[in-house]
């Protein structure tokens, strides 16, 4: 789905989010969200915190699990997407802490191939996700599945690629920087989720968008497995749909 702008898109994608969060409520269920960092999610998130002041939009039935976390990385960090998290979005909401789930990028050693698969277990026990948010990379990642990444994927370490840590130099003050690993949910994490929505704005995404959409479906382009999904939109504003 093509919008005029980036905008308008999210007060939509956020929309969605909250009749989810509604229809869970009136049946005393939770609600999963996987949810997403970089830029483009902050407008949706924008948008549910202005629900939950201004409508009264609960997230007391809504349990959270993030897509990735950069390796190493301490909490506190500015850089650290559990500090992205709080900032645009729970620290402004009801959410119960104990339902807010981001990867650890403080494990280290042995004990991250439990910690990963714990992760991954949890989901599971929580129901599975019922929604995951996903922006895109230039590599084709989503969360920072990157070139190569299996679809049977779990929860994982993974090895940056060199574009996304030259993306994510800015914000990091230089590529030296940029941590060389991160923890991200799998491909068929991603996968299993029974609603997806990619979000994809401004031109620099527009080849990505292309290849991913229109493309032969590879782990080169990990992204491409989206379209064996049966509930997945594209949301993109003129400027990411400009070579579809
Ligand atoms: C990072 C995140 C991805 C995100 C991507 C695009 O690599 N791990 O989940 O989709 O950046 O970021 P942006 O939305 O800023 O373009």
């Amino acid at each position: 789905v093509i919008f005029s702008n980036s905008n308008e898109a999210s007060i939509k994608v956020a929309q969605e989010i909250s009749d989810l969060i509604r229809k869970k409520q009136a049946s005393n269920k939770t609600c999963v969200l996987g949810l997403a960092t970089g830029s483009s999610p902050i407008k949706v998130y924008e948008e549910l915190v202005r629900m939950h002041n201004e409508e009264g939009l609960s997230f007391a039935n809504v349990i959270t699990f993030n897509l990735d976390e950069y390796l190493p990385m301490e909490r506190e960090n500015r850089q650290s997407y559990y500090f992205f998290m709080h900032e645009h979005l729970f620290n402004h909401i009801d959410i119960p802490e104990e339902n807010i789930n981001i990867p650890d990028g403080t494990v280290s050693g042995e004990s991250v191939i439990q910690y990963c698969l714990a992760y991954e277990k949890k989901i599971k026990n929580s129901g599975g996700l019922d929604f995951q948010l996903l922006g895109i990379g230039r590599t084709g990642h989503v969360g920072f599945n990157e070139p190569g990444s299996h679809y049977n994927s779990g929860t994982r370490v993974i090895t940056l690629d060199h574009i996304t840590r030259v993306d994510a130099a800015p914000a990091f003050l230089g590529i030296e920087n940029v941590p060389r690993k991160a923890i991200t949910m799998g491909l068929a994490t991603v996968l299993s989720a029974k609603r997806i929505v990619l979000l994809g704005w401004g031109q620099n995404k527009a080849e990505i968008i292309k290849k991913t959409v229109e493309g032969d479906i590879s782990s080169h382009v990990p992204a491409t497995y989206l379209q064996q999904h049966g509930n997945c939109t594209f949301v993109l504003d003129v400027g990411a749909g400009t070579e579809l």
